[in-house]
């Protein structure tokens, strides 16, 4: 098998704790990664130097597994995460969630096997954003049909290949009868494509009760930015929180891996954070570069200690830490 070469953006807060660990797992397993470390501090550079060094390695090695980079909230810097995403036009954020071993909410829930296809570039993160005097602002929120045709082709095509059979379209196009309606009015058009798949219509709102409710009736929710963001975290407090959630940005070329979640300042440092959600990054990563036999093994591997309850990080109910589940995955390997 051939060696292949992935940018692993660190991150910061838990960051650079949990890509250690997913590194450590992964180059215990059979898996041939050449890594290309990318450091990324905003607190201490410039968020267009640190913005270009992702974008140069991304551009050179095509995949990327990133850590989470802290946005200040309400003022401050921009998001360097958005930023990538819509410089590279990673159009596309795809975050599964299936149910994991021993893992969930504190209530019932059905068996969870979802997939939010979010659009990544536009909507109310276009970044369009205006304030005067401090007593008015508004944020511009971009839909085009350009853009929300690539993501719904996205979402039926990855239907399509997962052998799913709905895509679920989420809006708001009762209130925002402009830009939800042309997104939904999209989708629809597309679907023709794809007679086999059906599309199904949700009301945002009544998507995040379903989805509490009776979650094993979804398959592909097909979201606008916001709502896909907000209703990704959702899912993850599905399968045991934020801490085990994956999820990948696809653009037509490059791809960047990374978790749900993001920078937990609360427990940065600490050598608590679960490193399951950028290490299952990790393993979609690996199936993507087709390397399925190493992400099978993690795969199995983490199941095994999911199955035994007995190196938990704090997140899960235990009380160990990232090194103790990091060194116990690797156990497995
Ligand atoms: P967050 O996801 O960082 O944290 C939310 C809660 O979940 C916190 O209590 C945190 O401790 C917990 N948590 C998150 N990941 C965990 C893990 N791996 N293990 C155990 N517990 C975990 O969300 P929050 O607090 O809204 O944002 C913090 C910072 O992260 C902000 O600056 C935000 O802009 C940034 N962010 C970055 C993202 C990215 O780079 N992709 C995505 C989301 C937020």
């Amino acid at each position: 098998m051939e060696q292949v070469k992935v940018s692993l953006i660190t991150g910061d807060g838990i960051g650079p704790e949990i890509s250690r660990a997913t590194r450590r797992i992964i180059d215990s397993s059979s898996a041939k990664i050449d890594w290309e470390i990318v450091e990324t501090n905003p607190r201490q550079e410039d968020g267009d130097v640190i913005i270009d060094r992702m974008i140069s390695s991304i551009e050179e090695t095509s995949v990327g597994l990133k850590g989470p980079i802290t946005t200040p909230i309400g003022s401050g810097y921009s998001s360097l995460t958005v930023a990538l995403r819509k410089k590279l036009n990673l159009y596309a954020n795809v975050r599964p969630v299936k149910k994991l071993l021993g893992l969930g909410p504190n209530f019932q829930a059905g068996d969870v096997d979802l997939v939010t296809v979010r659009e990544n570039t536009e909507g109310l993160y276009s970044g369009i954003e205006h304030e005067i005097a401090g007593e008015y602002a508004e944020s511009i929120k971009l839909v085009t049909r350009k853009g929300s045709e690539k993501i719904a082709r996205f979402a039926f095509e990855y239907a399509k290949s997962e052998e799913r059979e709905k895509v679920t379209a989420i809006h708001k196009a009762n209130i925002l009868k402009q830009s939800d309606g042309l997104f939904l009015d999209t989708a629809r058009g597309i679907s023709r494509d794809y007679p086999g798949i059906k599309l199904d219509e949700k009301i945002v709102d009544n998507m995040a009760m379903q989805l509490i409710l009776h979650p094993e009736d979804y398959e592909i929710l097909l979201a606008p930015n916001l709502y896909g963001d907000i209703l990704s975290d959702l899912s993850a407090g599905l399968i045991g929180g934020l801490g085990v959630a994956p999820g990948g940005n696809f653009g037509d070329d490059l791809v960047v891996f990374e978790a749900v979640h993001g920078s937990a300042p609360d427990i940065a440092g600490q050598n608590v954070a679960n490193p399951l959600g950028l290490l299952r990054s990790g393993i979609m990563m690996l199936n993507h570069v087709d390397q399925p036999e190493a992400a099978g093994e993690i795969e199995a591997a983490v199941d095994k200690v999911l199955e035994e309850r007995e190196v938990l990080t704090p997140d899960l109910g235990g009380n160990s830490t990232t090194t103790e589940l990091t060194d116990e995955i690797i156990g497995y390997l």
